[in-house]
């Protein structure tokens, strides 16, 4: 995954959600094996379905469940090497079978998760983990500099 290309692509983009949804298909283009890509916003202590790549998802999690609800609760990196062994593991895509979700901080505030979903087990390495935090980071900055801002 080429980030020079990543941040290419949304440096020139007013509009956050524009950002957004440019991530996920960056990211499902990019990524082999990968069955979902999207995001989910904090609002009230519940996630909401954003911009993504994949098949339809649950539009709404509960903060106490799911991978998604872990990593608000952590406020880190969620690495499943195999989603059902996870207890609590939602299954929006039934191919899925491992998975990686990303905190989503702007201004020190958790403002939603990335969540990256892959038909192989044991998909997401350290490396990838660390590349697609890379990734988040850029993302993040060029999400502050948006002058359109369109939230929940
Ligand atoms: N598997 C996630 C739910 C979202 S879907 O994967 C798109 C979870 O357990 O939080």
């Amino acid at each position: 995954m080429n980030l020079k290309s990543y941040q290419a692509l949304i440096e020139q983009t007013d509009a956050s959600l524009s950002i957004y949804a440019n991530t996920a298909s960056f990211l499902y283009q990019e990524l082999p094996t990968i069955n979902w890509a999207g995001f989910y916003f904090l609002k009230d202590n519940t996630l909401h379905l954003g911009p993504f790549m994949g098949k339809p998802a649950c539009t709404i999690i509960n903060i106490n469940n799911g991978v998604c609800g872990k990593c608000v609760r952590d406020q880190q990196t969620i690495v499943v090497k195999n989603v059902h062994e996870f207890d609590g593991h939602i299954a929006c895509d039934s191919a899925s079978n491992s998975e990686i979700v990303l905190p989503l901080f702007l201004d020190h505030h958790l403002i939603g998760v990335l969540d990256i979903d892959s038909f192989e087990f044991d998909r997401f390495s350290t490396h990838d983990k660390e590349t697609l935090e890379e990734l988040v980071s850029i993302l993040m900055s060029e999400i502050k500099k948006a002058t359109i801002s369109i939230t929940l």
